[in-house]
């Protein structure tokens, strides 16, 4: 069977970019076959700008501001995507909602993480809420973005315990670390042509079974004993 080509990615940013620094990584470690063509931020001043540079990926600023609503600044975003000839837009904390105007032009080929489990705690804030309702489990959610906040079909997750003491910073800073392990790994499965969109379920191809063993329990109660992997 004749390989893909790597697939080609435009990366949509606000800020510090540690997600698209972790994207690059992974490219150059090989651990994901694709092409970042364009970088894109709607604000000049943010950092990861500075690493797309670094890299010698071309990158554009597009201010959102300067357009009169959110449609118009979506068609010049999907402008720039297909004049670099993105297959596959990433998120990586790009603090714009996107309409349908992008969402029609690259229909189930925009992806998204978010610092939670999803459906639970959507929006700005999700570690701050995570905190206060006291989970004992948090994560990150790789997800395909469709109309509604944070609401479209999940390709992977992880899950992060919530520890005594945790603030905001130190509850982010522990997600954000398996973040950067579950974008590449879910950029690389499309571009591999293993996600089937199914609803609003993701179905992934030749995943290997999981394992009832890795239950997580937090706090961890000393009457029950760890759970074995089975022989
Ligand atoms: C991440 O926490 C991501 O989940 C959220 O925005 C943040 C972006 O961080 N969507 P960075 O710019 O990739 O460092």
């Amino acid at each position: 069977m004749a390989e893909r080509a790597p697939v080609k990615l435009g990366v949509l940013i606000s800020g510090a970019g540690t997600n698209l620094q972790a994207i690059i990584d992974a490219l150059g470690r090989r651990e994901l076959r694709a092409e970042i063509r364009v970088v894109i931020s709607n604000r000049a001043s943010a950092l990861g700008l500075e690493r797309a540079q670094r890299h010698g990926i071309a990158s554009r600023v597009i201010e959102h501001r300067r357009f009169a609503s959110r449609e118009d600044f979506d068609r010049a975003l999907v402008e720039t995507l297909r004049e670099y000839g993105v297959e596959l837009v990433v998120c990586a904390g790009f603090m714009r909602l996107l309409s349908p105007v992008m969402l029609a032009a690259f229909s189930d080929r925009v992806m998204n993480i978010h610092p939670a489990l999803l459906p639970a705690f959507p929006g700005m804030h999700a570690q701050r809420a995570a905190l206060a309702h006291g989970v004992r489990f948090t994560g990150c959610t790789v997800f395909f973005v469709r109309e509604g906040l944070d609401d479209g079909p999940i390709i992977v997750q992880a899950v992060v315990p919530v520890m005594p003491g945790d603030d905001e910073e130190s509850l982010s800073e522990r997600i954000r670390a398996q973040e950067h392990r579950i974008y590449p790994w879910a950029i690389q499965l499309y571009g591999e042509g293993r996600l089937t969109i199914e609803g609003r379920t993701v179905r992934v191809t030749d995943f290997p079974a999981g394992d009832e063993s890795l239950a997580l329990l937090n706090p961890r109660s000393p009457h029950s004993p760890r759970l074995k992997r089975p022989h």
